[in-house]
Parts: C-alpha cells; sequence; structure tokens
C-alpha cells in the first residue's frame, strides 16, 4: 500500500467516529485532506456536521466540499478534531506545523473534548525529534527572539543546533495564517518535551510551537499489513 493509500485508510477509520450533529475540529495536511474529502461525501449523503477547519487551505477544501463551517467563536466547545501529524510517538506526544498551520491546529485540539490523529506509519518514532521541531514566531523582534530561541535550547541540552526560518520555493518567508513566521528547530532527540514546552513558552516572541503534549487521545496508525490503534480505547 502506497503512503498515500495508507493516510487515506487512517482517515477513513477515524471517519467511523464521527456522529451526526457533531461539531468538528478539521486538521491541515495531506492525511487531514483525505479526511476532509471523505467527510465531504457522507455530508453529500445527508450527514449534518459542522466544522471549524484548522487553516485557510483546510476552509477551501471543506467549503468547495459543501461543508457547513463555523468558528470557534460561534461554537467554542469541538466533539472531536481529526488531524495529522509530524511525528508521534507511543504516549501519543506529536510534533506537528510542518504544513505551518500548528497554532491554529493547537487552538482548535485543545478545543476540543477528544482530539485524534491519522497518520501512516512513517510518523511513528520512538522518540521525538527527528522532524524539525517548528517553532511560530512573532515577525517584531525576530533577531532579538531568535537569540532567545538558541539560549533557550541551549539551555535544554540543544546547544548549536541549525535553526532555520521557514521559506517558501522563492525565498520569501513563509507566512503562517495568523501572520507570523516559523522557524524549524533541528533538535533529532527530544528526551523531555514537557520541559522544552514549558521553556519556549517562556519567550515572549514565541507565539507557539509544535509539541503537542496531551492533547491527543487516540491515533490510527495505517501500516502495510493493516490498521493499529493508539490510545485508551484501542
Ligand atoms: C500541518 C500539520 C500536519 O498535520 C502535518 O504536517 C502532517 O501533514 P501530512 O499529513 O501532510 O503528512 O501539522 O501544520
Amino acid at each position: 500500500m502506497s503512503h498515500d493509500a495508507r493516510k487515506r485508510a487512517a482517515a477513513a477509520a477515524a471517519l467511523t467516529l464521527v456522529e451526526p450533529g457533531m461539531r468538528l475540529g478539521l486538521g491541515t495536511g495531506s492525511t487531514a485532506r483525505h479526511f476532509v474529502d471523505l467527510l465531504a461525501a457522507r455530508v453529500a449523503a445527508g450527514l449534518a456536521v459542522i466544522c471549524v477547519p484548522t487553516s485557510e487551505a483546510t476552509r477551501a477544501q471543506a467549503e468547495a466540499g459543501g461543508i457547513t463551517l463555523t468558528t470557534l467563536d460561534e461554537t467554542p466547545e469541538l466533539d472531536l478534531t481529526v488531524d495529522g501529524a509530524d511525528e508521534l510517538d507511543d504516549e501519543l506526544r506529536l510534533i506537528k506545523g510542518g504544513g505551518g498551520a500548528l497554532l491554529r491546529e493547537k487552538i482548535v485540539a485543545a478545543a476540543s473534548r477528544r482530539m485524534v490523529v491519522i497518520a501512516d506509519d512513517s510518523k511513528l518514532v520512538d522518540c521525538l525529534g527527528r522532524f524539525p521541531l517548528p517553532v511560530e514566531v512573532n515577525p517584531f523582534g525576530y533577531r532579538a527572539t531568535l537569540h532567545a530561541l538558541k539560549q533557550t535550547l541551549a539551555g535544554q541540552g540543544f546547544d548549536g543546533v541549525a535553526l532555520t526560518r521557514r521559506q517558501k520555493p522563492d525565498g520569501a518567508a513563509f507566512v503562517t495564517d495568523g501572520g507570523h513566521w516559523i522557524v524549524d528547530c533541528a533538535l533529532q532527540r527530544i528526551a523531555a518535551p514537557e520541559a522544552l514546552s514549558r521553556a519556549l513558552l517562556q519567550i515572549p516572541g514565541v507565539v507557539e510551537h509544535g509539541l503537542f503534549l496531551g492533547l491527543c487521545r487516540k491515533a490510527y496508525v495505517a501500516t502495510e499489513t493493516g490498521l493499529a490503534e493508539i490510545g485508551p480505547n484501542a
């Protein structure tokens, strides 16, 4: 099975959790895109749900698919969010933000009674960090924030790691839906994600980071041989 077929299989599994009347958070990325696609087919067949997208890209896809959208201002509590991940470990700790939507993804996940991750098995890791950790920063005072980020990371045992401001193919800074920049941090191995999370959030110019800790309740991970479920209800 191709990676894409695995992503779709994980998305199809998560669709079984959706019930009529639910308030849903819709994730961002190629795996979440499968979920939105499958959900749109259910909506076309009569399923009534209302959804909050985690990015403008997902908003456009959902609108095109005829899915009814709402906002967290109108609907501050959601039943279920389904989203992809760049990495997950067996404690359901995640790295997200490869698609640049981590801030809205985290706000939406935190507003949900349940967050479920869908992924192919290439995302499952023993230790988080091989995927560069995205840190979303305010462009104001960028150099000062970058300096503070280096100092903070050194204090957490990550001295001299490569920090790269994310760019678009034309070389301009990648700008998130919220108007911020992203610094990708090549940490390789994050042994203590909780301590790192706390430290990063102390930096005033850091808006959010891609460690999702204590948010995901269940994951559907599609493998070559079938679907693995990770989580309390597995
Ligand atoms: C976007 C994300 C995505 O969920 C993550 O990058 C996984 O994407 P994909 O399903 O395309 O591998 O966090 O900000």
